[in-house]
């Protein structure tokens, strides 16, 4: 199936298909120069699977985690880019979760001033989420994705099938990202993943996903208003983050305990046992002032106001400015 992305000259299909990484030559113009970047945790078959569909292929691998998203790896792609003689009318392909997606598009957005990038995710945070809307960046003394560029990608794959090898809270923690889109825009993927089985019918929630966020991101492909929905959880889930750290809990992990207190208080209760279904936590580890004091330096403070995004039911979602005094206390009484 193709999902195209509309943004004028930017423009770009999504490819979902199961098997489709076998046909990335048929998919991309890969009849160029491709350096393929990946990482260690990826299983390697994926890289070499998409290098044998080029005219000429190098691959890099990096050390797997967030702690490799820095200016030392970029350097490394950077000298490697230079070292194999990458040229501009080449490209680069990343196989990868968001990590490999992030730092390979921010590559080829300096590389000899912006070279064609392809993405092949192959996590299910990577494909419902950051593979879509060319947001690339690296993280930078402390503070994460700080340092980046809006690069959009020629093409994407999506081949779930990649996801068999990915462990079960890995899954998971995709899945908060699907959840928190359905929750602000899709009632329906909501009650679907409520319901039923969303892992025994990830093809179908990956699709609505992506539907989602393609529309968000061809309405505000800058994030200057509509596209704020897709932090919906992320104020209080970044906190959650800087506060206990990446190894003990993920990325989605953390937007699912950030999302609780965005929720009528009404839907609380139901949406924490949808988040338990599928091994996702919904409370805090760390207590709601250690969360206040990270949050009061989140970007999304202005003054002693903060933009935050709620919903007051599935599949509504409204932004309020509230006072930063008012939005702590909420989160004290909720987390
Ligand atoms: N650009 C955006 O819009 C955007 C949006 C959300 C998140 N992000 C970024 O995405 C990153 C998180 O992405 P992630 O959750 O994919 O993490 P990740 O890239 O670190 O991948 C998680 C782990 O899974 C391994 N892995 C990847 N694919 C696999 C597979 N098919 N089988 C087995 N193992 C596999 C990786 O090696 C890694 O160890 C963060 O850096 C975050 O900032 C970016």
């Amino acid at each position: 199936m193709i999902i195209p992305v509309n943004l004028g000259e930017n423009s770009y299909n999504i490819t979902l298909e199961r098997g489709a990484i076998k046909k990335a030559g048929e998919i991309f113009d890969l009849e160029r120069h491709a350096l393929i970047i990946t990482d260690s945790g990826v299983p390697k078959e994926y890289a070499e699977t998409v290098a044998r569909c080029a005219k000429r292929a190098d691959i890099v691998t990096f050390e797997q985690g967030e702690k490799s998203k820095n200016f030392d790896t970029l350097r490394t792609l950077l000298r490697a880019l230079t070292e194999n003689g990458v040229t501009r009318s080449d490209c680069v392909v990343a196989v990868g979760g968001g990590v490999v997606g992030d730092i390979a598009g921010f590559a080829a957005s300096m590389f000899m001033r912006g070279i064609d990038f392809y993405n092949i995710p192959t996590t299910l945070l990577s494909q419902v989420d950051s593979s879509i809307g060319g947001k690339t960046a690296v993280d930078f003394e402390g503070y994460k994705n700080i340092i980046g560029a809006f690069k959009q990608p020629k093409g994407v794959i999506i081949d779930p099938d990649v996801l068999g090898t990915l462990p079960k809270r890995q899954l998971a923690n995709g899945l908060s990202e699907s959840i928190k889109m359905a929750l602000t825009s899709d009632r329906e993927l909501y009650e679907m993943i409520r319901d039923g089985d969303a892992f025994a019918d990830i093809d179908n929630v990956i699709y609505r996903s992506l539907l989602i966020k393609k529309d968000v991101v061809e309405q505000d492909e800058r994030e200057t208003g509509l596209r704020r929905i897709l932090n919906f959880g992320h104020t209080v889930g970044h906190a959650v983050e800087s506060k206990c750290g990446l190894t003990e809990l993920y990325h989605g992990e953390c937007v699912a305990i950030g999302m609780m207190p965005m929720l009528a208080p009404c839907m609380r209760e139901e949406v924490a046992s949808v988040l338990a279904k599928y091994g996702l936590p919904s409370r805090s580890p760390v207590p709601a002032e250690k969360l206040n004091e990270a949050m009061s330096h989140d970007k999304k403070v202005d003054g002693s106001f903060i933009n935050a995004v709620f919903v007051p039911k599935a599949g509504k979602f409204e932004i309020k400015k509230l006072k930063f005094e008012d939005f702590a206390n909420l989160i004290k009484e909720t987390l």
